[in-house]
């Protein structure tokens, strides 16, 4: 369903003039929230009934949930520094906070694991960070500036998601990659250089139409770990200053983890990152792991620091992280 929506987003992108970046962003959204309805309110009847029934794609990306940009500073560029000041959220019609007090300063290019039990508010922070939903308590700020007196369309330029789940639709791969940029017309090199990065080349090059392979319905010519490294190469392509990803949970064979791994690796360098991780490798590459337990921070630390330290960290290596 998320991916047709998805899907179907793409198709109106050429009626609407919505970015492909919105895209990409809105679909990342959506597959990170599959159980909400809340922040999803204006969305969700789209959702059920098909988008034929919206009159514009535009419309529903500005709608107030997601947007409210007006009269608000553009973005022309961004370092990359991410501090949350005491930030508290609480869903619409939630009896309790998702996020609380949470306090939170990142340096450019620092790569933070987000770590804790289901239902600690990792998913929440993520959303903040992109914008999708703002502090209820507390201030954001994005290189010091508040973040809700920002124009957040001219942010999002600088940000990549990659969910769980990587989003493909049915086209060929250049379309899935350039797909990523504003710039609809990536040149061929430009795609090339991000699939490399993205340890993908190798094996799109032996695909039969190469770039111009149709990958067929939501990715399904492709095995897991492909279409994760189609959706590194798209978030590599934006040159993003600001990285979320929500590492995925699903087993990959371990040729391809090596591969996907190795290729995050690569992504994440130089750019500020919030990864929902569940491999203890991912974690450990971390700069700082925050611990998140109901919604506020627990612990944090490095991986050794933390172990050392021998509280909730030590405790969730005993079967929660992964
Ligand atoms: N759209 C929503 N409406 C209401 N409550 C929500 C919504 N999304 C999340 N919550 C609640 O907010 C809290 C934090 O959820 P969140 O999704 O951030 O947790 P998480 O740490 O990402 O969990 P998981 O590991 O299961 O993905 C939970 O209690 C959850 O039930
Ligand atoms: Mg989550």
């Amino acid at each position: 369903m998320l991916f047709l929506t998805g899907a179907a987003l793409v198709s109106y992108y050429g009626v609407w003039g919505v970015s492909p970046g919105d895209v990409v962003m809105l679909s990342a959204f959506l597959t990170t929230l599959t159980n909400s309805t809340t922040t999803l309110a204006g969305l969700a009847p789209v959702i059920t009934k098909g988008l034929e029934s919206v009159r514009s794609v535009g419309e529903v990306l500005q709608a107030p949930e997601l947007e409210d940009n007006e009269g608000k500073a553009p973005l022309d560029s961004l370092r990359g520094a991410v501090e949350f000041q005491g930030v508290g959220y609480v869903y619409e019609d939630a009896g309790r906070p998702a996020v609380r007090d949470f306090s939170l300063s990142v340096a450019p290019g620092e790569t933070i694991a987000l770590v804790g039990a289901s239902g600690a508010g990792k998913s929440t922070v993520l959303s903040l960070v992109i914008g999708f939903i703002r502090p209820t308590s507390g201030r954001l700020l994005l290189d010091g500036t508040d973040m809700n007196t920002l124009d957040l369309r001219t942010y999002r330029r600088f940000v990549s998601v990659v969910p769980q789940e990587s989003i493909l639709f049915d086209g060929t791969v250049r379309e899935n990659v350039a797909y990523g940029m504003d710039d609809a017309d990536a040149d061929e090199g430009t795609v090339r250089a991000a699939l490399r990065d993205a340890n993908a080349l190798e094996f799109v090059d032996r695909l039969p139409h190469g770039l111009d392979t149709l990958v067929g319905e939501h990715g399904a010519r492709l095995s897991g770990g492909q279409r994760q490294r189609l959706a590194i190469a798209r978030a590599l392509i934006r040159n993003p200053r600001v990285l979320i990803l929500d590492e995925a949970t699903s087993a990959l064979d371990t040729q391809s983890e090596a591969l996907v791994q190795q290729a995050l690796a690569r992504l994440v360098r130089g750019r500020t990152t919030f990864v929902v991780a569940h491999r203890l490798s991912t974690i450990r590459g971390a700069d700082r792991i925050v611990v998140m337990g109901d919604g506020a921070v627990r612990e944090i630390g490095s991986h050794e620091e933390l172990m050392r330290r021998g509280g909730m960290y030590t405790a969730l290596q005993g079967g929660q992280l992964a």
